[in-house]
């Protein structure tokens, strides 16, 4: 049997715990990184043996896929404080760059014909390529969802890295989704927040593999 390649999860808020679990669910081995390692170690001892909890220069060293679940104002530093380390791996991006508004809801904090995906890219370190991935859903249906039946939901991706997109698939299989490749990094905004293939935008729910596809 092929080995898998190394995941990492990096950031262990809502996004990353939700991913933990779902992957803790296939197997899938990762390790479980934050800047707390207490906190990632207390967590670690939930999921189980798949997950290895560790500090996050640990993680950047040994995994050959890094989740950045963090904040997408952290990313652009982040990618430019390992660079050395993160050279030629590969890196998921589920950032949405947006914050709190005064009404209670969010606002988007670039450009409106800017997205999160192609800013983040361009801090990519040497070699590495990145993955726009596992954002399209809000953190709740992103645990809800997963290993859906009798059919899966979908996690949209995209990157402009077509020698990925089986590490990728791989990868939201073992998240218990369906994976659905849109195209490259120029679609990162209609699989970030308020764009269409996302929950909280044109989109407005979670989609099977078939009614994803009609979308797309
Ligand atoms: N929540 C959602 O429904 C959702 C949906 C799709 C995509 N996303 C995206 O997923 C990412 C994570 O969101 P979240 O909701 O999981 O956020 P969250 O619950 O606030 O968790 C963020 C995690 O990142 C860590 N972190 C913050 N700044 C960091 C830095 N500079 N270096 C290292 N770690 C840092 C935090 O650590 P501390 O606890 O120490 O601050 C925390 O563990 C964001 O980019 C977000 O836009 C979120």
């Amino acid at each position: 049997m092929k080995t898998k390649s190394k995941v990492a999860i990096i950031g262990l808020g809502k996004i990353g715990q939700a991913v933990a679990a779902n992957l803790a669910k296939s197997n899938r081995t990762f390790i479980a990184a934050d800047r707390n390692v207490a906190k990632a170690k207390e967590l670690a001892a939930k999921w189980g043996a798949s997950a290895q909890p560790g500090d996050i220069a640990t993680a950047v060293k040994e995994a050959d896929i890094l989740i950045l679940s963090i904040p997408f104002g952290a990313i652009g530093d982040f990618l430019q404080q390992n660079a050395t380390a993160l050279e030629g791996k590969i890196i998921v991006d589920p950032s949405n760059p947006i914050a709190p508004d005064e009404k209670g809801g969010f606002k988007k904090i670039i450009d409106a014909e800017k997205s999160a995906g192609q800013i983040n890219a361009t801090f990519l370190p040497k070699n590495a390529k990145l993955a726009k991935a596992l954002g399209t859903l809000g953190a709740g249906s992103l645990a809800t969802a997963a290993y859906q039946k009798p059919e899966e939901a979908t996690l949209f991706y995209a990157t402009d890295d077509k020698t990925i997109d089986s590490q990728i698939e791989e990868l939201i299989a073992d998240n218990g989704f369906a994976a659905v490749r849109v195209g490259g990094l120029n679609q990162s905004i209609r699989l970030e927040v308020f764009g269409d293939l996302h929950e909280f935008g044109a989109l407005g729910k979670t989609v099977t593999a078939s009614e994803a596809k009609a979308k797309i």
